[in-house]
C-alpha cells in the first residue's frame, strides 16, 4: 500500500513566533503586539512563502488557550471560488459575534486580500469599524498597493521580505535533521538559488530530493527540479568572449542545454539573463554585459512573438562575439 507523506511544509510549518527564520523586525513587532491585551488590525504583504500564513497563525496560538480558537478565529479567502459576497457576509456574520472565554476579540485571518475589488474592499472597511470593539482583522496579501488606503491606515502594515540565503539554509538544515538526511553545502545552496527567497518551494523541493535518496547531493537537487546548471550556462557566454571567441562551441552548448533540459527558447533566455546578470566583473566587462543583456530581452520579445529560436538564440550569440572583440 502506498502511503502518502504529509507536506513537509505542513508539518515544519513554525507553531509559535519564535520558530519563525527571518522577518526579524516583524517577528519583533509582532510579538510585543501579542503581549498587550490591544493590538491593532494588521495587513501583512510580501512575496509568496516567507511566513505571512505562518505568523498569522503563530499569532492565533499565542494568543488564544487551544479551546478557545475555533470560536474566535475565522479564516477566509478572499479569491474564494463560492463569490466575494459568500465571503462578505461569512465576515459581516463572524465579526459581530461576542468573542467567546477570556479574550477581548476575535480573529479574522482575511487571505488574498488584495483579490477583492475596490467596492468589496471599502464594504471590508465598514465591517471592520463597527465591530472594532470586539473583532480584529489580519489582512494578507502579495500587494499591499492592491489594498484602498482607506484599509491601509486602519492597520499596522507588516512588509515580508523574501528569506536570505542564511535563514532558508538554517531552516532546511533543521528539517533535514530531524528527517535523518544528509546533506551537503552545495546542495543547501542549490535550494536556496532555484528557490528565489521562497523557503516553501525550498522544502518542497527538499521533500522531492529526499523521496529519491536520503543522501542529497546538487545533482540530486538539480535532477528532481529539472534545473540547469549555472555552469553549463556560463559555459556558453564564456566561449563568446575574450580574445578567442568560438560560435560553434557556444552554439553547442547551447543546443544540448535545450535538448538535454527540454527548455524552450525563452526558458533559456531567462536562465541566461540571470546568469549574465551575475557573473563576476572579471569574467565580463561591464559595457558586454549591458550590451547582452539589452540584446536579450529584444530575443526575448521576438520569440514570444514568433519569430525562430535557434535563429534568435544564433544571432544572440554572434552580437554577443562582435561586441565583446571592441572590448579586446
Ligand atoms: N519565515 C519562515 N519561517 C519558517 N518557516 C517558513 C517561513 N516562511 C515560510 N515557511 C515555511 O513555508 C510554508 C509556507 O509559508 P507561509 O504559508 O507562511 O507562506 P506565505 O508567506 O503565507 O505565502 P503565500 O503568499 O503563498 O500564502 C510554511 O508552512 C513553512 O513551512
Ligand atoms: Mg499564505
Amino acid at each position: 500500500m502506498v502511503t502518502l507523506e504529509r507536506m513537509w511544509t505542513e508539518s515544519f510549518r513554525p507553531r509559535n513566533l519564535d520558530e519563525v527564520v527571518g522577518q526579524t523586525e516583524i517577528v519583533e513587532r509582532l510579538k510585543q503586539f501579542v503581549r498587550r491585551v490591544d493590538f491593532p488590525h494588521m495587513l501583512f504583504s510580501g512575496p509568496p512563502g516567507v511566513g505571512k500564513t505562518t505568523c498569522a497563525e503563530a499569532i492565533v496560538n499565542e494568543i488564544y488557550p487551544p479551546s478557545e480558537r475555533s470560536s474566535n478565529v475565522k479564516r477566509l479567502n478572499a479569491s474564494d471560488d463560492r463569490g466575494i459576497n459568500v465571503v462578505r457576509q461569512d465576515i459581516k456574520n463572524f465579526a459581530r459575534i461576542i468573542p467567546s472565554g477570556s479574550s477581548s476579540y476575535k480573529i479574522i485571518i482575511l487571505d488574498e486580500a488584495d483579490q477583492m475589488t475596490s467596492d468589496a474592499q471599502h464594504a471590508l472597511r465598514q465591517t471592520m469599524e463597527r465591530y472594532n470593539e470586539i473583532t480584529r482583522f489580519i489582512l494578507i496579501c502579495n500587494y499591499s498597493s492592491r489594498i484602498i488606503s482607506p484599509i491601509q491606515s486602519r492597520c499596522a502594515i507588516f512588509r515580508f521580505t523574501g528569506l536570505s540565503i542564511d535563514d532558508i539554509k538554517s531552516r532546511l538544515k533543521y528539517i533535514a535533521k530531524k528527517k535523518q538526511l544528509q546533506i551537503d553545502e552545495e546542495a543547501l545552496n542549490a535550494l536556496y538559488e532555484s528557490s528565489e527567497g521562497d523557503l516553501r518551494q525550498a522544502i518542497n523541493a527538499l521533500q522531492a530530493s529526499a523521496s529519491l535518496t536520503p543522501e542529497i547531493t546538487v545533482e540530486v537537487v538539480y535532477k528532481v527540479q529539472g534545473y540547469v546548471k549555472p555552469t553549463e550556462v556560463r559555459a556558453a557566454i564564456m566561449e563568446c568572449l575574450g580574445s578567442q571567441p568560438n560560435f560553434s562551441a557556444a552554439r553547442k552548448h547551447i543546443q544540448i542545454l535545450m535538448e538535454s533540459y527540454g527548455l524552450s527558447g525563452q526558458d533559456l533566455v531567462k536562465h541566461l539573463n540571470r546568469e549574465l546578470g551575475k557573473m563576476p566583473e572579471d569574467e565580463i566587462p561591464e559595457s558586454v554585459r549591458f550590451s547582452a543583456l539589452s540584446m536579450l530581452s529584444e530575443v526575448d520579445y521576438r520569440i514570444a512573438t514568433g519569430s525562430n529560436p535557434q535563429v534568435q538564440l544564433d544571432a544572440f550569440l554572434a552580437k554577443m562575439i562582435s561586441v565583446a572583440q571592441k572590448q579586446v
